[in-house]
């Protein structure tokens, strides 16, 4: 089989290994990859999705996968699909779950999906004045489109909701995401994910796991993409994970065929657990979560491709999912600066101490690197995801920080505390 794969991340290299452990793929074409794809497949830069689709003629591709939500709100399904090309994923329409959050929570309000309370504007004034009423703070104001993780605020008082909308709507920061804000009620808890593999009607949960967004330890500084995750996460207990089916899963599925949208991948949800164990939705992906896939996917024993294939020919009913009893722990090596400003093209020493053996202990997952006169250099702000395997979490993270010794680049930087939630929990 001829596979391409879309994306560059940590995600798309566990994908792309996991996806070449199935004999039959003969070709793995990475678009555009990075320095750790490029030992599995062909790295190739495409400029547009048209490019894909001609692309994927001439190859003479069986099976499309996409690891980011850009292309899918591009409406790569939706081009692909007219041309007779067979990829997974939602089409554009669908894709609105991720890419607008008016949409997403409005159906989540349609089909009774516990989500925090809300309101929508479309003018800086009606907010400002809702903002102005006498709330209670701290209420959450987002952004309505993509805006990388970047276009969400918690606000404390009047005066700083005030200048969020300002920015967002007047200053227009993020484009055109501002044309539409939400102000919603702050939720208290502790976030997880729960993905789970949808063919249109049947549904196949896939393990939970628990990211870490900020940048510093003790989760403190900037919003990140994320530094290190986890799998599984003790938090979501066998009985919540019935209440998340119950209450959020079944009327998704509802919701997707009652409003007829056409949507075969992966579902994500970004679930805050409050103290009363209550779930509520804070966000919909349409695809696989960076870092959450690269401990989450290892555990997976059930072949990708095989999964793959029966979300396209809607024949997941069919599979029974097993998954590795051992934790996965990953941490992000960043380029220091990272979210913020950072260098590139350092030089990366160690990995060839692991060779990412299907069997080992100790998984390196390539994001930002690049291959380069046969050395690999970084090539972003998020660099490497070092995953280690473990009876338990605290294992998991010894062998991870220790695996992450025999690693080095010059401004290297990554969270010393990844699972630290899970540790006291585990106690
Ligand atoms: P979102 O992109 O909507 O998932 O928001 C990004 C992050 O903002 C989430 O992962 C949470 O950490 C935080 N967040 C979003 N909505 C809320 C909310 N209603 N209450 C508390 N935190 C939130
Ligand atoms: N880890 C969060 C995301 O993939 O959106």
């Amino acid at each position: 089989m001829k596979i391409m794969l879309i994306g560059s991340g940590g995600r798309e290299h566990c994908i792309a290994w996991k996806v070449k452990q199935n004999p039959e793929v003969q070709e793995l074409y990475c678009i555009p990859g990075n320095g750790g794809m490029s030992s599995l497949g062909v790295c190739k830069s495409l400029h547009s999705l048209h490019d894909m689709v001609q692309f994927a003629k001439e190859k003479e591709i069986d099976l499309t996968l996409v690891g980011p939500e850009a292309p899918l709100a591009l409406g790569i399904v939706d081009l692909f699909q007219s041309e007779g090309l067979a990829i997974i994923g939602p089409n554009q329409n669908a894709a609105r779950l991720e890419s607008s959050k008016v949409f997403a929570k409005n159906f989540m309000k349609k089909y009774k999906i516990p989500t925090a309370q809300f309101e929508v504007f479309a003018q800086p004034d009606s907010a400002i004045t809702y903002l102005k009423s006498g709330l209670n703070f701290p209420l959450v104001i987002k952004a309505n489109g993509l805006a990388s993780g970047k276009g969400v605020f918690i606000v404390e008082d009047e005066e700083e909701a005030e200048d969020i909308v300002i920015e967002l709507m007047v200053k227009k920061i993020f484009g055109d995401a501002g044309e539409q804000i939400i102000v919603e009620e702050c939720l208290e808890g502790e976030e997880a994910t729960i993905m789970f593999l949808f063919d249109g009607e049947s549904y196949c949960l896939l393990p939970s796991s628990q990211d870490h967004k900020r940048v510093g330890d003790s989760d403190v500084g900037p919003n990140t993409g994320g530094m290190g995750a986890y799998s599984p996460a003790p938090l979501i207990s066998d009985q919540l994970l019935k209440k998340i089916e119950k209450s959020i899963i079944f009327p998704f599925i509802e919701g997707i065929q009652q409003e007829k949208l056409n949507y075969r991948g992966v579902v994500y949800l970004g679930l805050m657990i409050t103290h009363h164990s209550d779930v509520h939705v804070l966000e919909f992906n349409v695809r696989l979560g960076d870092p959450e896939t690269q401990v989450v996917l290892p555990r997976v024993k059930n072949d990708w491709l095989d999964l793959n294939l029966a979300l396209y020919q809607s024949s997941l009913s069919e599979i029974r999912l097993e998954v590795d009893a051992q934790n996965l722990l990953g941490v992000v090596l960043t380029s220091r600066g990272y979210p913020g400003k950072y260098e590139i093209g350092k030089k990366i020493n160690g990995l060839e101490d692991f060779p990412n053996d299907p069997q080992g202990k100790i998984l390196i997952f390539h994001a930002g690197t690049q291959r380069k006169d046969n050395q690999i250099v970084t090539a972003g702000g998020r660099v490497l995801n070092v995953c280690a395997f473990g009876e338990n979490l605290k294992k998991a993270a010894y062998n991870a920080y220790l695996a992450i010794g025999k690693i080095c680049f010059e401004n290297m930087y990554y969270r010393q505390d990844i699972g630290y939630r899970a540790f006291l929990r585990e106690e």
